[in-house]
């Protein structure tokens, strides 16, 4: 049988991403729900090993459902990475009396669950928050959707410029080391090239890709370009590059940056994060520990948090030869 668990931890770690506040909503009513005490930790990691924790009950989360960033704070925390770091957390928790901890959050979070869980036998589930959704084990990580929603409205606002001017625009996304964002709102977006880090399109194959948009008889043109992307140029350097090889062309650079990052949850991320946040409570409570909980087929299922770490969340073959027949 499993230990019955009466006090579980809620925290924020890593990059915050929009529905963050949503879950957190999610795991302090499901334990207010199953009559377990509930309490947030502020900064991550950080406040973990600092004991900076609130009680926190149905009502200390209401009104946050609709509110980007989080409530809690995040931090990506060095110490937590050493043996006495975690040593501090685990006192914090044992002083405090939490049993299980939930963490929300991406790889760096979930890797330093798993290796607490591993030292102190201390259980933990994660959530996967972030943008970029390049965890292994979901089809969609929380905040990956509004972000989507976000670009494509950033990107829709840019093409007014690019087509009044006959601009070419070269617009950069986040997603650190992979390009489900890219290629996501290059689609929506209607971009004539997507440049992400999964497909090394070449420099000869973007220019002949604009040339052809030319003569097609398009007059302006956006590409994206995932930040990890490794055509080998940054963005600035291929504006340089069509300046010096291209004729005829008004180029400019947009980074989007930290606003992807920001505003309020899409529906999608507020109704996944009330699920995730239903479904860590109630698998710790069931005595799981050292998982993940993802939407996989539209239902919550656990991935162990191993595999969520060192699994690659591959790109859509079948988005790409989309993309690549939209932009004829
Ligand atoms: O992981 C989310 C993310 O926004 C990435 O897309 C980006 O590479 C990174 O975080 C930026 O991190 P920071 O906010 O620390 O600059």
């Amino acid at each position: 049988m499993p230990k019955s668990i009466k006090k579980i931890g809620v925290l924020t770690s890593g990059g915050d991403s929009p529905g963050m506040n949503a879950a957190i909503r999610s795991v302090v009513r499901a334990c207010a729900y199953h009559n377990i005490e509930c309490v947030g930790i502020y900064r991550g990691y950080e406040g973990l090993m600092e004991g900076d924790f609130k009680s926190m009950n149905a009502r200390s989360v209401r009104g946050i459902i609709n509110k980007g960033g989080t409530i809690l704070k995040s931090a990506r925390s060095k110490e937590f990475r050493t043996k006495e770091g975690r040593q501090k957390a685990f006192d914090k928790l044992n002083e405090s009396g939490v049993e299980g901890l939930v963490v929300v959050g991406g790889d760096g979070t979930f890797t330093g669950a798993m290796i607490f869980n591993q030292e102190f036998d201390f259980p933990v589930m994660g959530i996967p928050g972030t943008i970029d959704n390049d965890i292994f084990g979901t089809s969609h990580t929380l905040g990956f959707d509004t972000a989507l929603n976000t670009v494509v409205e950033a990107i829709d606002k840019i093409r007014d410029t690019a087509s009044s001017h006959n601009r070419l625009f070269f617009v950069e996304v986040m997603g650190r080391d992979v390009g489900h964002i890219a290629l996501n709102v290059g689609i929506a977006g209607g971009a004539e090239e997507i440049l992400i880090p999964e497909e090394d399109l070449g420099l000869d194959r973007l220019v002949e890709s604009l040339n052809r948009s030319r003569q097609s008889g398009k007059s302006s043109s956006i590409v994206i370009v995932a930040e990890g992307d490794k055509i080998g140029k940054n963005i600035f350097e291929l504006k340089d590059y069509v300046d010096e090889n291209m004729e005829g062309y008004d180029v400019r650079v947009s980074v989007l940056g930290h606003m992807q990052r920001g505003g309020a949850p899409s529906c999608f991320d507020r109704v996944l994060a009330s699920r995730m946040g239903v479904k860590a409570v109630e698998s710790l409570l069931e005595g799981q520990t050292n998982y993940m909980v993802g939407l996989l087929n539209n239902k919550m299922e656990l991935t162990p948090l191993d595999n969520a770490i060192k699994g690659k969340s591959k790109i859509n073959l079948e988005l790409l030869r989309v993309s690549d027949i939209m932009s004829t």
